[in-house]
């Protein structure tokens, strides 16, 4: 289906499921490349990145370890906006080559937040993993090592992101019509 009613409003298909897996296979051949001889902890960020994460690993050649972070954000006593707070992660990350795994980057501000609280606990390397990436909306300034796609500034859903709790179980990627 070309285009898609989610809750309230339209959108078009924009990446297919087909697309997605290509786009898989040349990143696990960069990350298996990348690490052969190690084992990272991959650590994926949900919701949004369930998908991403699962068919990404499934296809490595190696055995690595994956736990799961949430990063929650609610509005702080203060008037300077968000408070942002880093749920589940009980591995000792310390000396470890971490692999973080996210399903956007649009801002960067949650993983600018995520980079800062995983380097507190000293691990001796941490990578990004993003499926799709926004550069025109970036505010942050570091590397992103694996990238999936670059995409405009615009809302995107599906294969694990949200429109308000809706879409995330539809395997191809829908953007607002225009
Ligand atoms: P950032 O902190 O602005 O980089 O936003 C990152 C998070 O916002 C992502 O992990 C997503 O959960 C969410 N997000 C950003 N853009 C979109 C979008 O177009 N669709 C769905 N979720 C998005
Ligand atoms: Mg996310």
């Amino acid at each position: 289906m070309k285009t898609k009613h989610i809750k309230d409003k339209d959108f078009d298909l924009f990446i297919t499921d087909d697309q997605i897996k290509e786009s898989i296979d040349k990143l696990v051949k960069q990350i298996n490349t990348d690490y052969a001889g190690k084992r990272p902890l991959f650590i994926c960020v949900l919701n949004g990145a369930f998908m991403f994460a699962s068919d990404l690993i499934k296809k490595l050649d190696f055995f690595p370890e994956i736990s799961f972070v949430k990063v929650s954000s609610y509005s702080g006593l203060q008037t300077t906006g968000s408070v942002k707070k880093l749920i589940g992660l009980n591995e000792d990350i310390k000396g470890r080559d971490i692999i973080l795994i996210e399903d956007i980057i649009d801002s960067g501000l949650t993983m600018k937040y995520l980079l800062s609280e995983l380097k507190d606990r000293e691990p001796s390397s941490i990578r990004l993993a993003t499926l799709l990436f926004k550069p025109g909306s970036f505010q942050a300034k570091y590397a992103i090592d694996y990238i999936g796609f670059e995409i405009p500034n615009e809302f995107v859903v599906g294969y694990g992101m949200d429109y308000d709790g809706y879409g995330r179980n539809l395997p191809d990627i829908y953007h607002l019509k225009s």
